[in-house]
């Protein structure tokens, strides 16, 4: 049975597909069996990443497919090391079937009051139901100075979560290389590739010893 990430938000548009597609291509550099499942079904946002990289023949390739429910895609965790699943915008029912599952749940927030608040809110209720605390981080994304990345960690602590360490700025270049069939370690700049491929690579060494 391999290790299970899934990438839930309580918000729509804080970068579930945009980190879900790098993990799972980190893992796939360090040749790990990974399979990212998509289960927006109604935007499809990895699949249709998939294609465009594949079209472009970029290395290394990334599996992904699409699953009509969190049971079908946790089915496949058998046969992989590592399924990544990008979660639908939005949690639902099935975002508790897929915590419980997860050895990891990886929720991306903006360093808003506005934006934390509901992802808190979100892993609270998570751990009503039963979900450990440890399996809980949350990943500050679009974070625009070293001050909003502290004053959104203090947040988190406060309410009693983990934030992973780091942050991902918001960059022009990330979203140019998710447009070109790329990923967040992808881009034309070094130290924003770097800086993503830290915080992934923690990520997937964190759901292995889970
Ligand atoms: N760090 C970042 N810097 C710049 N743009 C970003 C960053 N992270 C994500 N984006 C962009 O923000 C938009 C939303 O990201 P993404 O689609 O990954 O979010 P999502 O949580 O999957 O959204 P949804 O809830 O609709 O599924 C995309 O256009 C993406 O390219
Ligand atoms: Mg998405």
């Amino acid at each position: 049975m391999g290790a299970i990430i899934a990438i839930v938000s309580q918000k729509g548009g804080v970068g579930k597909s945009s980190i879900a597609r790098s993990l799972a291509r980190e893992a796939a550099a360090a040749r790990l069996a990974v399979k990212l499942a998509d289960l927006d079904t109604q935007q499809g946002t990895c699949l249709d990443w998939a294609r465009d990289r594949n079209a472009l023949g970029i290395d290394p390739a990334v599996s992904v497919e699409s699953y009509r429910n969190a049971a079908a895609a946790l089915a496949v965790a058998a046969s992989v090391d590592l399924l990544v699943v990008d979660g639908p915008a939005r949690t639902s029912a099935g975002t508790l079937d897929l915590a419980r599952a997860a050895d990891l749940v990886v929720q991306p927030s903006g360093p808003s009051a506005d934006d934390l608040r509901p992802a808190i809110r979100e892993f609270r209720a998570l751990e009503k139901e039963g979900v450990p605390k440890g399996r809980l981080v949350i990943l500050l994304n679009c974070v625009g100075s070293d001050a909003e990345e502290s004053a959104a960690r203090a947040f988190v602590e406060e309410a009693g979560f983990e934030a992973l360490p780091g942050a991902l700025p918001e960059r022009v270049a990330y979203r140019m290389a998710l447009n070109a069939g790329r990923t967040m370690t992808e881009t034309t700049y070094k130290d924003l590739n770097k800086k993503a491929a830290i915080m992934l690579q923690s990520l997937i060494q964190k759901a292995a010893i889970a």
